[in-house]
């Protein structure tokens, strides 16, 4: 059987950024999100005796045995086979409407749409809190994906525990806005998983990062339900501003940061200075993700259009859950 689904990235409100065990993959806090329409991953997957291999294309590249890509991608269809004892190979056709792996969170979107789309085709039938553990498996910030608006992921202790779940629906919030600002196109020198690996080993702040982080999630579900704007964006600005510090105090350094990154960084502070609001927050990348309301998205992508360093502004509302699509890649 072949499935194709769609799933949308997501922006960590309070982020994620250390395993607590590597083998489960467990966080050592609990993390929040919203997901986002706009920013999306397409993926087509099929088992079937004709397939010699398992074969992964992702825009249009084929990725063979050796990368990074390819491995990512059977690591997690050899849990799928596993779980439901198939046998056969699999071929995945993916597709991202984004720049991948730059700080999109594209491994996300793209490993929601995997662990969805192979879950479905090997006729796995898993509740969404059982598709989001073994998302996480793939990438954590992917757990988040499977749920439609504000999402939670829970730490935990055992890898039940370690789950995400809805905090509010995106009907909860429809003027919610996130502008996703290109800065640059690259894919980053230290990928995520890597990089927090190295954290939680050499940064000398990691231990008051991830303890002011999970008590930063547990505030934010609460500031979200109340629909506390401000209040939202000041701990997503603090929280996102922790997680790069303890980044950067990593050794080796890991700085996602360009200039191009702090020309966005200060604009967004002098408009705050002048009583407009607005945030910022940034993942494993240069790209600036700013937090918003629709009443002020005109206003706002014409200022961040106007600032050198920004190739293009886009505009993401609250978005769904992963969803079948009859249209396949292949
Ligand atoms: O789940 P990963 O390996 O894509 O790591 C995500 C890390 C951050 O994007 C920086 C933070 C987060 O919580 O999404």
């Amino acid at each position: 059987m072949k499935v194709t689904v769609k799933a949308n990235a997501n922006i960590a409100l309070t982020k994620y950024w250390g395993k607590k065990d590597d083998k489960l993959k467990t966080p050592w806090n609990s993390n929040t999100s919203i997901t986002l329409d706009g920013l999306e991953t397409i993926t087509t997957v099929e088992f079937d005796q004709k397939y010699t291999c398992d074969i992964f294309i992702l825009d249009d590249k084929e990725y063979l045995e050796g990368t990074d890509e390819f491995k990512e991608v059977k690591e997690q269809i050899d849990i799928i086979r596993n779980k439901s004892n198939k046998k056969e190979f699999a071929k995945v056709v993916s597709k991202n409407n984004f720049p991948t792996a730059a700080g999109f969170a594209s491994s996300a979107s793209g490993l929601a749409a995997l662990t969805y789309a192979g879950c479905k085709a090997a006729e796995l039938n898993l509740s969404t809190k059982e598709l989001t553990i073994l998302a996480r498996m793939g990438s954590g910030s992917a757990s988040r994906s499977l749920i439609d608006g504000f999402a939670i992921w829970h730490a935990g202790e055992t890898s039940e525990e370690s789950f995400a779940s809805q905090i509010a629906p995106k009907e909860h919030w429809p003027e919610f806005r996130i502008l996703g600002c290109v800065i640059s196109k690259k894919q980053k020198k230290t990928k995520s998983r890597a990089g927090m690996a190295q954290s939680v080993k050499t940064s000398p702040i990691f231990k008051v990062w991830y303890e002011t982080a999970e008590s930063d999630a547990n505030k934010m579900v609460e500031l979200i339900k109340e629909k506390n704007f401000n209040e939202i964006g000041k701990l997503a600005q603090a929280n996102c501003i922790l997680m790069h510090a303890c980044a950067m105090t990593t050794n080796p350094t890991i700085m996602y940061w360009q200039p191009g990154t702090l020309e966005v960084i200060h604009k967004v502070l002098e408009l705050q200075d002048e009583g407009k609001e607005i945030y910022f927050t940034i993942d494993g990348g240069p790209q600036v993700k700013i937090i918003c309301q629709e009443k002020d998205v005109v206003e706002f992508k014409e200022i961040l259009n106007s600032l050198e360093s920004v190739q293009e502004v886009i505009v993401c509302k609250p978005g769904t859950g992963p969803r079948v699509i009859n249209e396949h890649l292949f």
